[in-house]
C-alpha cells in the first residue's frame, strides 16, 4: 500500500512532468460525466463535488452550463493550478479548490453531487475501499447522487503506473452497500492522447432519504 505521502508525490510529479492534454485520462469534454451529472442535478445551485478531479475540464463545462455551488478536491495541488489557469481568475474564483487526500478528508458539507472519474479504481486493498465509502457517506447528502467511474473488467490494469481494480458498475454499487441504489449504468471507450482505447464503467447511485 502506498502512502499518503508517497502518493501525494507520485501525483505533483505527474502534474509537473506533463500537460494537462497529455496525460492519458485527458477529455476535452467529458460527455458522459456531463450527461449523467444532468441527469441528476438540475437545479444551478445544487453542490457538486469533484472528487479528485486534478486539472479536468469538467469543471469548465459545470460553469458553462450554469452550476453555481462547485468544489474540486485533488490531493496534489498542481492538476488544480492547471485548471485554475485555464478558467482564469475570475472563474477560478467562483470554485472551490480543496487540497486533501480523499481518504483522510473531513468533508465539510454534504453535497447534492459526487463526482468520481478514475480514483476509486486506485484503490486496491479493502481497508481503503471502506475508507472512501466512509468518507463519501459524510460528503453526500441522503438523496443525493454519486457518480463513479472506473476501469471496466477488460480495461487496463494500470493508471498512471499505478496498479487498479477493475470492476463493473455492480461491483461499485456493492461496495457502496445498500445505502445507494444503482440507478444507471454506462460505458466510455475513452481514447487516450496517445490512441489508446481504453473501457471505463460509470455508475450513477442515489443515496436512499432515511
Ligand atoms: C487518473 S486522474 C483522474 C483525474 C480526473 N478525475 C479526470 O478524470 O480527468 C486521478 C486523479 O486523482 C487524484 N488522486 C489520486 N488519489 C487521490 C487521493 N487519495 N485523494 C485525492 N485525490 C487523489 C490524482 O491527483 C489525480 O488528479
Amino acid at each position: 500500500m502506498v502512502g499518503s505521502t508517497e502518493l501525494k508525490q507520485h501525483w505533483r510529479a505527474v502534474y509537473a512532468g506533463k500537460d494537462e492534454d497529455e496525460v492519458s485520462w485527458y477529455q476535452a469534454r467529458p460527455s458522459l460525466s456531463l450527461q449523467l451529472i444532468r441527469a441528476a442535478v438540475a437545479a444551478p445551485d445544487a453542490a457538486i463535488i469533484d472528487a479528485g478531479g486534478g486539472a479536468s475540464t469538467l469543471v469548465d463545462h459545470l460553469l458553462q452550463a450554469g452550476y453555481r455551488d462547485i468544489s474540486v478536491l485533488d490531493i496534489a495541488p498542481e492538476g488544480m493550478d492547471k485548471a485554475k489557469a485555464r478558467l482564469g481568475a475570475e472563474q477560478a474564483a467562483q470554485v472551490r479548490w480543496i487540497v486533501a487526500d480523499l481518504l483522510q478528508w473531513q468533508p465539510p458539507q454534504m453535497y447534492d453531487l459526487w463526482h468520481d472519474r478514475a480514483v476509486f479504481h486506485f484503490l486496491t486493498e479493502e481497508e481503503q475501499r471502506q475508507r472512501y465509502v466512509d468518507v463519501l457517506r459524510r460528503a453526500t447528502r441522503p438523496g443525493g447522487h454519486v457518480i463513479i467511474a472506473t476501469f471496466a473488467p477488460d480495461g487496463p490494469e494500470m493508471c498512471s503506473g499505478l496498479p487498479v481494480r477493475r470492476q463493473s458498475p455492480q461491483e461499485i454499487a456493492a461496495a457502496l452497500g445498500e445505502e445507494f441504489d444503482l440507478l444507471q449504468t454506462a460505458d466510455e471507450h475513452h481514447t487516450t492522447p496517445a490512441g489508446k482505447v481504453q473501457h471505463f464503467n460509470y455508475a450513477l447511485l442515489r443515496r436512499r432519504q432515511g
